[in-house]
């Protein structure tokens, strides 16, 4: 029996958006802190405030805007989650990767999702950018725990979540930007704390590069939905205890690493849009 939920059903929300815009996405794109403006480069055809599409969080973190768009980009029918949702500003992960899911019945095959990630690996310096090769989850939660969804499979296999494909195109996106794009491991805590200088220890010997609070739930979504995946952070700081004596890590620190980047992070995602044509 299916347990009650208060969100619609996916596909009655992506009824909805089809009715309004014709346009079919093939790409989805998800925009993590920073890379928001990376929306402006995209030809919109229809934008959504979050709060206009039943079942869409409507999240308050600065630096998220809220938006869904439907546009092309580089020829590319896409669409676009201009900000998403956190489980730690207090939604159920059934609410965070609900948009993914719609992005999934709007016909979507490839989602690129980013974010801002602190720099575990000592080679990584803020600024950079890094292409998830894979990914280690700590929220303590998963999204596929509950009803299994009709027609899907709650036993997602993940050997291979990150689309080796995707990531050569990942790398040579960031080649033709002009810049360096690092690999590694994404690990995925709750926050909406940072971590301690223990923790970041820890988190390197369990073979983790950069830490995040994101991403992974939309990853998981995505995969069970047969969406084939890409990842990008953009790390905007040393994770902590790895910045000097007097580092702190703080979210305007955040926000501002990603910003100077964004036009870069632009690029970068423009080139690999180009790439899936
Ligand atoms: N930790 C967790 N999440 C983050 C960080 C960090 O250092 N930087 C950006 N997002």
């Amino acid at each position: 029996m299916a347990r009650k939920t208060s969100l619609p059903q996916p596909a009655a929300t992506a009824s909805l958006i089809a009715q309004r815009c014709p346009l079919q996405p093939t790409l989805g794109l998800i925009l993590g802190s920073g890379f928001g403006p990376v929306a402006e480069a995209v030809e919109v055809e229809r934008a959504f405030a979050y709060r206009e599409l039943p079942g869409f969080p409507v999240g308050a973190v600065s630096g998220h805007s809220g938006r869904l768009l439907l546009g092309r980009w580089h020829g590319v029918p896409l669409a676009v989650l201009q900000g998403r949702a956190h489980f730690y500003e207090g939604f159920t992960l059934e609410e965070v990767t609900f948009a993914t899911r719609v992005l999934a019945a709007l016909g979507v095959k490839t989602l690129l999702v980013t974010n801002a990630a602190g720099g575990i690996n000592p080679k990584f310096r803020p600024g950079d950018f890094m292409a998830l090769t894979d990914h280690i989850n700590l929220m303590g939660a998963n999204p596929l725990r509950g009803p299994e969804p009709v027609g899907l499979t709650r036993f997602v296999d993940l050997t291979r979540a990150y689309d080796p494909e995707l990531h050569a195109a990942l790398e040579k996106a960031a080649k033709s930007a002009g810049t360096k794009c690092r690999e590694g491991v994404y690990l995925a805590v709750s926050g909406p704390s940072y971590e301690t200088p223990a923790e970041i220890r820890a988190f390197s010997r369990l073979g983790a590069d950069a830490v995040g609070m994101s991403t992974v739930p939309e990853v998981l979504v995505a995969r069970q939905c047969g969406l084939r995946v890409a990842g990008l952070s953009c790390i905007t700081n040393a994770a902590a205890g790895l910045g000097g004596k007097h580092q702190t890590v703080t979210h305007p620190e955040v926000l501002a690493q990603a910003k100077r980047r964004a036009k870069v992070a632009t690029k970068l995602v423009g080139e690999f849009v180009k790439r899936l044509k």
